[in-house]
Order: C-alpha cells, then structure tokens, then sequence
C-alpha cells in the first residue's frame, strides 16, 4: 500500500503549522536571542522594540506566569535567559506584533549588554573543567583490565564524529489559540504533544487539562522536534496566555539552524585488543559528549551510545565510560541513532586501526566477532541475532571478493582515481531505553456506516506511521482502507504519549491500535454469532463479508456494525499496550532493555578524484532484516533517507562553530546537506525476511533509525581509497570526511611540508619582530 499521504504530499494540498489558516486577530512572535555565547547580561534594552510600529508587547523572563523552566530530563533549561546566557541564540525576549515582518524588525531595535564570561565549545576541555550535566555513566562485561595480558595484538587511537543539523524542510513553530475557560490550542510542530503540553503547563501556570495540543503532521522532525518543539509552543502558549490572542511562531530557517541543537559531537578514546585469531577480547572506550549548553536528552543520548558501543560485535571483556559535558553550545539533542551512530562510529575506527596496523581488510576482523544467538550485550540482554545471517547475504549479494578484486584492479590501472569499498554491520535495539516511556494508547470509533477514524499518540513526519496504522486497523477489521481515516495526534484524545522517536512508534501505536480493533472485533464477532445463531470462533471477518466456517452468510460488514449498534453494543475502543519482558537497572547498568534488535549489512564503494579530492558513492549494497515488512515501499523509502543522511554526516555535513560559539555555518551556503549528487548511484536493498516471532508490530521490524548507521561505511571505503593512493597516509578518525579533509588526507606529506614552511615563516617573523626596525626594511 502506498503512503496515505502522497497524493496530498505532490499535490502541495497536506497541511503543515504554516498551512493552517489563521484565526482572524493573530499575532505574530518573533525571538530576540543571545548574541553572546556565554555572559552575564547587564542591561536589556527593549524600549526601541517596544515603540516598534505594529508592536503589541514585548516578553522576557518577567512576564511568566509559572516557571522559568523547560528542561526535560533535568531542570537546567532556562525559557528566557534571566541573569546570564548560556548560548549564542539562547531567547532572551519575544517581541508579539501584528504581523511577522512588525515582529522580526523589533527584534532587531533590542539591545543587550552582556558581560562576557569564559566560552567552552569542546567536550573534553569541559570535562578537564568539570562541566559535567550527569555523574559520568559506565557500562562493563567481564575484566578488561585482566585481560590485555591475553591480547596479541592491542591498538590505541581516537575518534571523533560532529554534530549535524537536523534540516527538517519545515522549520520549527507553533501557533497557540485561546480558548472558553483559560483554554490555549496549540498546534505545533512536535514529535512529542505531551511534552509540550507539560513544557507549556510549566511555563504557564496552566494545569494540563486546559492545555490542548494538536498535530497533522511534520514536514520531518529526525529527532530535532522530540524536545525542542517545546521551546516555541512555549513561547506562543505563554503569549497567548498574557494576550488573550492568537500568536504564532514559525522560525525562519536562519533562527532555526541558529537557536537549536544538532546530533551530539563525540570525541572518543579507544583501546582495542584482539587474539591471534582476530577475536577482540577486550576494549575500552571513552567518550565525550558534546551536549551543549543544557542537559535536553543529552543523558539518554548519552546512554545509548553505551548501549550501541560494541555495535555487531561479540566482545566478552569491555569497559565503556561516558561524559556528558557542559559546553556553551545550544542544547544538543535527538537526531536518527540518538547516540547509537556515535558509539559504533568509534568500534569501526577501532576495528579500522587495527586492520591498517595488520595490514588485512577490517572485515575479516569484523566477520570474525559477530554477534550471534546466544552472546550477551554487555548490558546483559541475550543476543538474538541476524548479524549472520544479513553479513553472509550482503558478501554474496555483491559478491566481496569480486568486488574487491574489481577494487584492486581499478586502482592498479588508476592513477588519479581510487576506489575503496567498506564493509558496515548494523544491530540497532528497538525499545526505548527509558522503559516507562515504552507505552501508547489508541482511540478508535467505528461509525454507524462502517468507516472508522482512529487517533494515536503517533506523530506522522514523513515516515509513514499513519498508513502503517490504517493498515493496522484495515486488515483486523478487514475493511477496505478507504473506509479508514487516520485523525490527528491530539492530547484530547491521546493523553500522556511519548514521543514518536526511538523507532518504536509504530509498533507502540500500532499494538495499541490492533488491542483497540481486537477489542471491537471481539464484540462485533459475538453479535454476529447471536444474529447467526453459530459459535463465536466460526465467525470470521473476511473482505467486508461475514463468514461462518469459511462460508458466506450473507451479512457484510456495514450490516454487522449496524447490528451491533442497534444492540446498544459500543462501537468505540480505548486500546492501551506496554512492550512486555523489557526492564533495565540503570544502577547496575544490566537488563534487558530492547523489545528486539534490528540487523543489516552494507557494502559500500566509493570513487576518489585524487587530484580534487572529490569522490562519489559509486553503490551501496545492504542487506536490511525487516522481520517480515508490512509495508515494503514505505519500509524501502525510510531505508534509502536513513542511508543518504548517514553519508551526509559522515562525509559533506560539516557543523562548525568558533572559539566564540558562534555558529559558521548558518545557513544552506556554508552547510553542505546531501544532494542528488551525494546519493549513491546505485542503491540495493535486499530484504531479510525471516518469519521468526518479534515484538513488532505484525513482526515488521522498526526501520527508522537503523538504516542512517549505513552511512558510517561511506566514510571507511573513502578511508580506504585514500589508503589506496597512499599508504603512508594515516586518515585520523575525524567524521566527516569532506572533500577539503579529503584532499589533504591524500597527501599528508605535502601537508607536513607545509606546515614545516608556515612554522618556519612563522619562527622567521616572531624572530624578525625582535630585531630592529632596520632589519626588518631589509
Ligand atoms: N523519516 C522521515 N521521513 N522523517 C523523519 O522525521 N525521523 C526518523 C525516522 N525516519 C524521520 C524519518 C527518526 S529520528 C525516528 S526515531 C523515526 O523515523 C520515528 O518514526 P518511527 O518510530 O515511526 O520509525
Ligand atoms: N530513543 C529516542 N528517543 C528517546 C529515547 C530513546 O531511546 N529515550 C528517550 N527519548
Ligand atoms: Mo528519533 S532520534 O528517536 O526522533
């Protein structure tokens, strides 16, 4: 079935927050944020602003009228920065006009005076400093430290990924309308309408009831709008709240890529050490995370970077520690992986170290320590793997040796071109890794002529959840999908949902959706069985027709709900459904956390133009365990986008701030997403379908974060392409490998050269500047 959607999507017809037409009297908010990033704030001047033309008020931290506090998972998180700020493009005021442009010249009239104070943009200077948001975090199996005795071969190194901005096509925003009774209706563009709800009844003062939250859907949110939606709900609710009026916020791009947070930066520390049979048999790793400013879900990220830190591999002996460090950066948050791509960046470099220094391919090291069924993670779950059997299918899908001789064949005959193939497992778990966040709920009303509209806690961004939800209520009830509209998420009719993220939101939302149908199917087949005067387990559902024994009985679908109504039977269904078996002791750092894992081989190669120091994805090859895919087109398309975001952040996207925290790369000039260009021209998915029993919904594997872990193999075969120009050439772990980073990794020789002659340089004029003023004519 194709997406639900894309008839509007080509139409231009779905409505997005800055599609929903206007309440007449809407004000509009813009944000005056910190140009500082990190200060004490001596004056505040608001007075141009607020004699703006078409300026109705102007809000700082003084106007709320509950707390001054957004923070999630910890309380750190100032709305308005009050004495100090924390970050460039932390709010400090919101102007509220009558119309967008009014609001966003006011903005520019604010001035501030600001202190300035010490600016920390590196995690591991934070953590020198101890700038910490959370005790550091430890997860261990086994006795590393007894171990490296029994270790033939044992590399050091480190490893560092950067951030990535999250590029939604539709930017951040919200639109709050007052309502009878203290009421606000906000519409916002959020993965999470209960956060919001809770951020706003924070912010407000206003109890949650009277708080409603609604969303169609997003034009993408890959993790940016988990938590940060909350801040401009925020904003417009508490207008909304003082003004009594309509305001809406919708950020320009600039405010966007300025005010949020991206993919948390790592850098990490690795020790690897292996047998003489290639096993690893003990590692230990150390990462620094980036966090920025605030903790936001930083602590979570941070966890599951621990969770996914031996990515496919079987290692008995590790030992993983992990900062959260403060930095005056704005607060980074959930992005596709949610920590899991940063930690198994850091095994692959580890894993790549050692190949180079053996002088074999990684993937013997590799193929050798994978997972299989009955190893243990090192939090303690029990492997149940596919790591096998996806590897074993990818290496014959492209046939490895071939196309590494085709590899080596090429760059024999080349001078100027290289190839380079890499070789990328995946195992993602699928749960989230907060246990009680592990449930969702579901309202479904049959109505008197047989359509039905069901309503979930799920957000639908362009991944496809609301068609895998109508086919959830088709095929229980089956119905033809026509008959089933898929309403939007509202905390009305959903209460207390968790964020659409972890790429559990269709099995949640969907399980809970097949207990609400079960539940009305359950009562529809007891009236039919009455009417029919036949057991109730002869009764069966089939195609809008009513059979018994596999007989048609002349009554079909709009007839039995019609029956059932006229009994006075309900033809509504609250479903309610937790993942079960899952659990995991935070303390001890053991349990058994993920429903199930998601699988996947992919073979990358790449082409390097060695005189520009460009290169192209020539194919990507994978081998993907989807369980058994519900929806294949669907399932495809969230692999194809995970694959291509995945070798953005690994090779193209490039987050760069300065030593003063501001951020250089603002804007689509000066940050490089993928293009047409960066896909890879040929793309090969090969399902793994395995019939085996998951928690999944009708066991179609969660797909969509996995496949954006591909990518990291992009950044190893253009790591091997570089190697195969010049072996003396070391590439350091650095992600991502741009076409500059590229170029010089190609010739670090030259590099070396160069910077001899700069020092030189630069030794001969600090020398030159001693000596005197006539030296110097010379
Ligand atoms: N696909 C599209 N088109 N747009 C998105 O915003 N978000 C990704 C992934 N695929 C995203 C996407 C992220 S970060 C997650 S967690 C999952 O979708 C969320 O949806 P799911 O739980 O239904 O897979
Ligand atoms: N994944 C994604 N989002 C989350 C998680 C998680 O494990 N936990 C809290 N938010
Ligand atoms: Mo996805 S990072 O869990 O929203």
């Amino acid at each position: 079935m194709k997406n639900i959607d894309s008839y509007t999507h080509t139409r231009g017809e779905s409505v997005y927050l800055d599609d929903i037409p206007v309440v007449a009297g809407t004000l509009y908010a813009a944000c005056f944020d910190s140009p500082v990033a990190h200060g004490k704030i001596i004056n505040l001047d608001l007075h141009a602003a607020e004699n703006s033309p078409g300026v109705v008020r102007v809000l700082t931290h003084k106007d709320i009228t509950g707390i001054n506090q957004i923070g999630g998972i910890i309380p750190d998180e100032e709305l308005f920065a009050e004495y100090h700020v924390h970050f460039c493009g932390m709010p400090v005021a919101l102007v509220i006009a009558e119309t967008e442009y009014q609001a966003r010249a006011a903005v520019k009239k604010i001035k501030i005076e600001i202190e300035p104070l010490p600016i920390i943009t590196d995690p591991r200077e934070a953590a020198e400093k101890g700038e910490l948001i959370v005790p550091p975090r430890t997860f261990k199996i086994g006795e590393c430290d007894t171990t490296w005795d029994q270790c033939d071969h044992i590399f050091v190194g480190r490893a560092d990924t950067n951030g990535q901005e999250h590029l939604y096509i539709e930017t951040q925003g919200a639109y709050a309308i007052p309502g009878e009774q203290g009421v606000v209706k906000i519409y916002s563009s959020t993965q999470s309408p209960t956060a919001v709800q809770r951020a706003v009844s924070k912010v407000t003062g206003l109890a949650m009831h009277l708080l409603e939250v609604d969303v169609t859907r997003l034009g993408g949110g890959f993790g940016g709008k988990e938590d940060q939606a909350n801040t401009w709900a925020a904003l417009c609710a508490l207008a909304t709240h003082i003004l009594k009026r309509p305001v809406k916020y919708s950020l320009s791009r600039m405010e966007d890529i300025r005010m949020t947070g991206k993919r948390h930066p790592y850098s990490s520390d690795f020790k690897i050490g292996l047998n003489k049979d290639l096993k690893i048999i003990a590692y230990e790793v150390t990462f620094y995370q980036n966090a920025g400013a605030s903790a936001d879900l930083s602590p979570a990220v941070l966890e599951r970077t621990l969770f996914h830190c031996t990515n496919t591999y079987f290692i008995p002996n590790v030992i993983a520690t992990a900062y959260s460090c403060r930095t005056n950066l704005p607060p980074n948050t959930a992005f596709r992986g949610f920590g899991g791509p940063q930690g198994m960046f850091v095994i692959e470099s580890a894993i790549a170290k050692a190949a180079d220094e053996l002088g074999i391919d990684a993937d013997i090291i590799q193929q050798r320590n994978l997972l299989q069924t009955g190893d243990e993670f090192l939090y303690g779950q029990k492997v149940v793997s596919e790591a096998g059997e996806c590897w074993n299918k990818a290496i014959s899908l492209c046939n490895l040796e071939a196309a590494k001789k085709e590899v080596a064949d090429f760059n024999l005959k080349n001078d100027q071109y290289k190839k380079g193939i890499s070789v990328m497992p995946i195992c993602f778990g699928i749960s989230f890794t907060n246990t009680l966040m592990n449930q969702a709920r579901a309202l479904v009303h049959v109505y008197t002529d047989g359509s039905v509209v069901v309503s979930t806690g799920a957000i639908e961004m362009g991944q496809g959840v609301n068609t895998k939800i109508l086919q959830v209520v088709a095929q229980v009830f089956s119905i033809d999908p026509s008959r089933v509209k898929v309403n939007s998420t509202n905390t009305y009719r959903i209460a207390n949902t968790s964020p659409s993220a972890a790429s559990a939101t269709a099995d949640l939302n969907g399980k809970a959706t097949l207990v609400a149908c079960s539940e009305i199917l359950s009562r529809l087949k007891k009236v039919a069985a009455d009417e029919l005067k036949v057991e109730e387990s002869v009764i069966e559902l089939k195609d809008e027709l009513v059979f018994t024994n596999g007989i048609k009985s002349g009554m079909n679908w709009e007839q039995l709900v019609l029956t059932t109504f006229a009994k006075r039977i309900s033809l509504s269904e609250h479903g309610h459904y937790t993942t079960p078996g899952i659990h995991f002791d935070k303390v001890a750092g053991k349990g058994h956390p993920f429903a199930y894992h998601v699988y996947g081989t992919a073979i990358t190669t790449v082409t390097v133009d060695c005189l520009r120091g460009i290169y192209e994805v020539d194919s990507v090859k994978l081998v993907h365990d989807f369980g058994s895919s519900m929806n294949r087109v669907i399932d495809i398309g969230q692999i194809e986008g995970g694959l291509v975001q995945g070798i953005g952040w690994m090779t193209l996207e490039e987050v760069v701030y300065d030593q003063e925290g501001r951020l250089r790369s603002n804007a689509l000039s000066t940050y490089k997403v993928p293009d047409i260009y960066s896909v890879p021209k040929e793309i090969v998915i090969e399902f793994l379908d395995t019939q085996k029993d998951n928690l999944a919904i009708f066991r179609s594997k969660a797909v969509g974060e996995p496949p954006l872990m591909y990518g990291i193999g992009a950044f190893f075969a253009l790591r091997n392409a570089i190697r195969s120009f010049n072996l003396l050439s070391k590439p350091a772990f650095d992600a991502p490998m741009t076409p500059e980073k590229l170029l010089l990794n190609l010739y670090p020789e030259k590099v070396d050269a160069i910077k001899r002659v700069a020092k030189s340089e630069e030794i001969r004029e600090t020398e030159m500047e001693y000596t005197s003023p006539a030296a110097k004519v010379i």
